[in-house]
């Protein structure tokens, strides 16, 4: 009796599940226009694998488990593979993988230790493209791995795929008839572009790189596809007739190149288990570095014979297996909405969630960016809602999941006033931005002295956000000019703080008197000017007279300072209450110059201009620089007239490196013996124009 309820409840829950996955599998592959986040649809279809697993009698030759994509659209003509086109197993973690490695060894002992082709899991669209005698015939998608759909028109206008297959130096034949698979993608900086223009144009945003794809290609109109800038990597052979013998699947790979087929070069032969790990955890951690999407590395064991011994199951081989990095969308509960106030009174909305694991990293905040962008997201509190956090940019809300949305659920308004110091909250017209304008509010002196102590100004080390806030809250400190007046008798009162840290806390802050002028100019936090525009301050006046002394106009004249910093240096200096931070600083003996720094004539700009003295060098950089964000970095390039491409190419002129840059990017123009600068190399290519003598490695 109870044996029977659990399995009707079992059984309605299968029948649950199976609606559910091929709704979102309709959305997914028929629609390019998906729901879910892929991790929440990949635990549908496990939940419903370990249902089948448990109660055999519950799995149908046609339940979603054992069938691969969506069904083919009626828009395009089917195409029958003549083999068909299987999916992958997934493993979610090592162990998953390890579980892989054994249960092949149980099926065919010592593989393990034999040589494996690992390879960047493209996040695009499968595609089988024919050639018969070397003659581009037909491109399919993968549609339910048996019929696909026939996109020759549109795939042909992609530049990447070769309209003819080159023989190879007379060392292999090209094969009678053969059939490439691979991914069509979507570069990243093309998705951007695309994304930007359909906005221009009032037309629909696409999710992501792989939807953008899938889209573009599935147009009526080839000249739609052509305008997308799509490109491809070649990672399997399907059907082939005469050509090279090949023993194994690198074997078939390195045809395939010489064919004159995109393989991607980032895929490797490696040797037993350890070094498959490797690779896994490598590109699990640089994923970002690339100009594509991937969303695991897919193993596949390289010798021919022993993929044949392992053989398939109805979906998917079992001589290949695709790792999943951990998902960087998922979602989760919306718990509520709160104000964050920022040290320029700027009040950001940001999510409070359900804790959940995203990129590895449990989230339970993230960003909302402003009111405009929580009304047109709509999201609410009680949705679910999907999640974000790519790499290490900080979580983001996408937008909610409107069929999970409860009944109840009302839109957020923003509050109207401060949490912090109850002052108004004011959004002017036209600004998407809402502050709060009150300069006394605690939100605002913390976040202040914050952005002074950190590390890209002041620099005073162990002056973290919660001791600030602890200064703050025991009246010792309301800007950023009282912390040199603090003494070991007044922290000693302070709860939880030792001897030592108090002594090293003093040594830090008296340390930070000899900072450059520049860097004190970063930390006192004056809207728009970055570290690079300080620099560009500090050294055409010299010092702190220097700049007081100038007015807007003479200001603007200065090279990297615009209309509008200008102002805003003037309208920060104007205010009494800075003024009175900077003659705490002033009579503290912190440093107002910049050292190194000879005026020909004090208080007048230099008036050097930039000539274009980088015009048409593309310089790539990669890693974190001290003294330029990524935007300052670009700008000073594209000012100069150079260019500021994503990746290295044999086109690069040269290549900065701050700290951990990309390895791909790094390694690629080592490879490419590019000239490697570090940041002041970077600098002294920005003054001259010219790369240095002896770059460093
Ligand atoms: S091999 C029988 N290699 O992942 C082996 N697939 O989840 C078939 N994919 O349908 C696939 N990168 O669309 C293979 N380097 C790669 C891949 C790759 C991306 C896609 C492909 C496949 C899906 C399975």
């Amino acid at each position: 009796m109870v044996q029977a309820k659990v399995d009707q409840g079992a059984s309605d829950r299968a029948a649950a599940l199976r609606e559910l996955i091929r709704h979102h599998a309709e959305r997914y592959y028929g629609l390019d226009d998906p729901e879910i986040p892929d991790a929440d649809y990949d635990a549908l279809v496990m939940e419903l694998r370990e249902l089948e697993r448990q109660h055999p009698y519950l799995a149908a030759p046609d339940s979603p488990t054992s069938t691969v994509g969506g069904s083919p659209s009626a828009l395009f003509a089917p195409v029958r593979h003549r083999v068909p086109m299987m999916s992958l197993d997934n493993a979610f973690s090592l162990e998953e993988l390890s579980a892989w490695m054994e249960r092949m060894e149980r099926i065919a002992p010592g593989v393990t230790s034999t040589s494996f082709v690992c390879e960047p899991k493209i996040d695009g669209a499968a595609m089988s493209i024919s050639y018969l005698d070397g003659a581009y015939t037909q491109a399919a998608t993968r549609g339910d791995g048996m019929t696909g759909e026939d996109v020759t028109a549109n795939v042909a206008t992609l530049r990447v795929i070769p309209k003819r297959l080159e023989p190879d130096t007379q060392r292999l034949p090209v094969p009678t008839r053969i059939e490439v698979r691979g991914e069509v993608y979507m570069p990243l900086s093309s998705f951007s572009e695309l994304n930007r223009r359909q906005a221009e144009a009032g037309e629909r945003i696409f999710a992501n790189p792989r939807n953008s794809a899938a889209g573009s290609l599935r147009q009526r109109d080839s000249s739609v596809t052509a305008s997308r800038d799509l490109a491809f990597w070649a990672y399997q052979v399907g059907e082939v007739d005469g050509g090279a013998d090949l023993h194994r699947h690198s074997d078939a790979l390195e045809m395939l190149r010489a064919l004159g087929l995109p393989v991607n070069p980032e895929i490797r032969v490696v040797n037993g288990v350890d070094e498959v790990f490797a690779y896994c955890a490598k590109w699990q951690e640089h994923r970002h570095d690339l100009d594509y999407e991937i969303d695991g590395v897919v193993v596949k064991v390289d010798d021919l014979d022993i993929q044949q011994r392992l053989g398939s199951t109805s979906r998917a081989p079992r001589w290949a297996i695709a790792y999943k990095f951990p998902p960087e969308e998922r979602t989760t509960k919306l718990l509520g909405i709160e104000v964050s106030i920022g040290r320029t009174g700027r009040a950001t909305p940001f999510a409070v969630l359900e804790p959940v694991v995203v990129s590895g990293s449990t989230v339970s905040r993230a960003t909302l960016h402003n009111e405009e962008q929580v009304a047109a997201k709509d999201v609410r509190i009680g949705d679910t809602v999907i999640v974000r956090k790519a790499g290490d940019v900080i979580p983001e809300v996408l937008g909610p999941v409107l069929a999970d949305r409860p009944s109840a659920a009302l839109p957020w308004t923003f509050p109207t006033r401060c949490l912090s110091c109850d002052g108004p909250l004011v959004r002017l017209p036209g600004e998407s931005e809402t502050f709060c304008g009150n300069l006394d509010c605690p939100a605002q002196r913390v976040e202040r002295i914050v952005h002074f102590a950190s590390r890209g100004a002041m620099d005073i080390e162990g002056l973290g956000d919660k001791r600030v806030r602890q200064f703050v809250e025991s009246g010792l400190l309301g800007d950023p000019g009282d912390l040199y007046a603090l003494d070991a008798p007044s922290l000693l009162g302070v709860e939880r703080l030792a001897d030592l840290s108090v002594e090293n806390l003093l040594r830090a802050i008296q340390g930070s008197k000899q900072q450059p002028l520049s860097r004190l100019l970063v930390g006192i936090g004056i809207r728009h000017l970055g570290p690079a525009g300080a620099r560009a301050l500090a050294r055409a006046l010299g010092d702190l007279d220097g700049i007081l002394a100038a007015d807007a106009a003479m200001l603007s004249a200065i090279e990297g300072i615009g209309p509008v910093i200008a102002d805003s240096i003037v309208k920060f200096f104007e205010s009494p209450s800075n003024a009175a931070v900077m003659t705490k600083l002033r009579s503290a003996g912190v440093q107002l110059s910049e050292p190194g720094v000879q005026l020909s004539e004090p208080g007048v700009p230099s008036g050097e201009t930039f000539s274009r003295r980088m015009e048409g060098r593309s310089v790539v950089v990669t890693g974190t620089l001290d003294g330029y964000s990524r935007d300052e970095a670009r700008d000073a390039i594209l000012a100069r007239g150079g260019k500021f491409p994503g990746s290295v190419s044999a086109k690069t002129w040269a290549v900065v490196v701050g700290r951990e840059p990309g390895e791909t990017k790094l390694r690629k123009a080592e490879e490419l013996g590019l000239p490697i600068l570090d940041e002041s190399g970077f600098e002294r290519l920005l003054e001259t124009g010219t790369l240095p003598d002896s770059p460093v490695s």
